[in-house]
């Protein structure tokens, strides 16, 4: 099915890893003109050079603190320089340390809010002025099913993923006028295929995450489709949201897509 998405400006944060490089990689094979903004500029090449491949219209990286506000305006003026427009922000930067609240401390809880939260107040106000003079555009927020019904060992993480929620509720309602969508999607367990689609910012790089068969069959256990999320399953999702022509009439929503390990009525 066409999605419309040739051409069409799009930025994606953390686009050199995991999920966001399989958010980056469908919409190149929609033919998109792509910015990756990711703080790993030499990962976020090896993607940019895979997205060419595939048939994006354009990819550049912009190297990128999301945390920074003024490092992502830089980032959003390049993307508009070059591609004379932006149609759809991706906000997919996202990072936590996985450990019972009890064992936090206060620099951990300011590098979860920092990343989580203020990253994505960063990147959707540098785009909003831009998506308002166009009177079109869409944004999509990658959260969490933690946010949705609280995971052990994700307390400010998964609070900080509701905090985008709501944010993203609130943003569709200022700017529904303005022809702007925002929805969010909420990835379950989602593992890389290889090894190589992770960059040394990636946060599964750590060694503190089980990848074993045995750990992954265990949790695929736990969801009723009986398997672990791969990171083109979320790009699917994202892409639905992006397309004026197939998600036109949706915004403000929350999408689970975790093999339905979450199902909010
Ligand atoms: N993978 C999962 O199991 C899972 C589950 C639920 C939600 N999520 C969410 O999905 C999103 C993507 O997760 P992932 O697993 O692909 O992440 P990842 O850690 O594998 O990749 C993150 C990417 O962002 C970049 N990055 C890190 N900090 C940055 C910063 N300050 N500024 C710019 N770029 C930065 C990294 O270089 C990397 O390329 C996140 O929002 C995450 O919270 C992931």
């Amino acid at each position: 099915m066409d999605l419309d998405l040739k051409g069409k400006s799009v930025i994606i944060t953390g686009g050199g890893s995991n999920i966001g490089r399989a958010i980056t990689l469908g919409f190149a094979k929609e033919g998109a003109n792509i910015t990756i903004a990711d703080i790993d500029p030499g990962q976020a090449e090896k993607v940019a050079e895979e997205a060419r491949k595939l048939g994006a219209s354009g990819a550049q990286v912009v190297k990128t603190d999301v945390t920074d506000y003024d490092s992502v305006g830089k980032m959003v003026n390049a993307a508009r320089e070059k591609y004379g427009r932006i149609d759809v922000l991706v906000n997919n930067v996202g990072w936590d340390r996985l450990m019972f609240f009890t064992k936090t401390t206060p620099d951990l809880w300011e590098q979860i809010i920092k990343i989580n939260f203020v990253g994505v107040l960063n990147c959707t106000k540098q785009v909003l002025d831009t998506m308002i003079d166009q009177n079109e555009g869409a944004i999509i927020s990658i959260s969490s099913d933690a946010s949705r019904q609280g995971e052990p060992t994700e307390a400010v993480y998964g609070g900080m993923k509701a905090a985008v929620n709501s944010f993203m509720k609130t943003i569709a309602k200022e700017n529904g006028r303005f022809g702007i969508r925002c929805n969010v999607v909420c990835p379950g367990i989602t593992v890389s295929e290889s090894p190589e689609e992770l960059g040394e910012k990636s946060m599964w790089s750590t060694k503190d995450v089980d990848f074993s068969e045995d750990q992954l069959a265990k949790v695929a256990k736990l969801m009723p489709l009986k398997k672990i999320g791969r990171p083109g399953d979320i790009a699917g999702a994202v892409l639905y949201f992006a397309s004026n022509k197939v998600a036109g009439h949706a915004t403000g929503q929350i999408l689970s897509v975790s093999g339905g390990y979450s199902m909010i009525g």
